[in-house]
């Protein structure tokens, strides 16, 4: 049975000025060159699909003091209309959560949260029907958590992340149906301890495997009925045809330089 595809929006921001100059998680090396010119035509790729699929794609103005503001999903977590602000761990960084706020206020969200504590916007946050799941041990602060549960009015299950190559929680997991408490992850990027939880949480999970998970493959936005991942994480897609999803595969090698992939390009505006 085929699933149904919702129509979504979507935050991102051209890699203009994509750069890796500076090293805040193990994927980046500045010594390593960045094709720009590649990295932009294979995020324009990534952004016709979504539109394809016949979701709305918004863009933020990218500046050329902000190499990683490529990386949308961090800037704020949207969850029933309600912006939750981000606030980065790495000074680097920080000053994109501004850049978001601009863009929220000036398109009509009114509920918005400017936040104590640091988050890292959907990196480290997954909505599911019952859950805002969130990551934390890299970026996110377990202070982040609660205060997300407070403006956000869903309960929080704090995940902790063991393994720096897997620092954001969207490095590790993806929410398949956001209607159905439905995921896959990789199990090797979690404690013992929050391991124990998701399997208890997600019986019927996807698990993924060690060489899909360092591929990004968990990176993925599906809609509820495609999943759009790396196309190098090729043990994911048997799995996910036999659950009724229809992968689609893409190429962001030249974004995986500075660790991010098809979820960290794309933020999800939820009504
Ligand atoms: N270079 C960026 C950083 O380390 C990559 C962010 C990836 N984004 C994500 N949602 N995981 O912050």
């Amino acid at each position: 049975m085929p699933r149904d595809a919702g129509s979504r929006r979507y935050l991102m921001c051209p890699p203009t000025h994509f750069q890796v100059t500076y090293s805040i998680n193990p994927w980046m090396d500045p010594g390593k060159p960045v094709d720009l010119s590649l990295a932009l035509t294979q995020w324009e790729d990534l952004r016709d699909r979504y539109r394809a699929l016949g979701h709305t794609v918004e863009l933020l103005d990218p500046r050329p003091d902000l190499p990683d503001m490529v990386y949308a999903a961090n800037g704020a977590t949207v969850v029933d209309g309600r912006v939750l602000g981000a606030r980065f761990a790495h000074r680097e960084r920080a000053a994109e959560a501004e850049v978001h706020l601009e863009w929220f206020r000036a398109h009509g969200f009114t509920e918005i949260h400017e936040p104590s504590h640091i988050n890292e916007g959907e990196g480290d946050f997954a909505v599911t029907s019952t859950y805002l799941l969130a990551g934390r041990g890299f970026r996110s602060s377990p202070l982040s958590h609660a205060e997300a549960q407070e403006f956000l009015g869903r309960p929080v299950i704090g995940l902790d992340l063991v393994d720096p190559r897997y620092y954001h929680l969207d490095t590790a997991l993806c929410v398949l149906d956001a209607t159905a408490d439905e995921i896959m992850y990789y199990p090797g990027a979690f404690s013992p301890g929050s391991r124990a939880v998701l399997a208890r949480l997600f019986p019927d999970a996807l698990i993924a495997g060690a060489a899909d998970a360092a591929a990004l493959g968990l990176n993925a936005v599906s809609d509820g009925r495609h999943v759009v991942l790396p196309q190098a994480a090729v043990g994911l897609f048997e799995p996910l045809r036999d659950r009724g999803f229809e992968p689609i595969g893409i190429d962001l090698g030249e974004l995986l330089k500075g660790g991010g992939s098809v979820k960290c390009c794309t933020q999800e505006l939820r009504p």
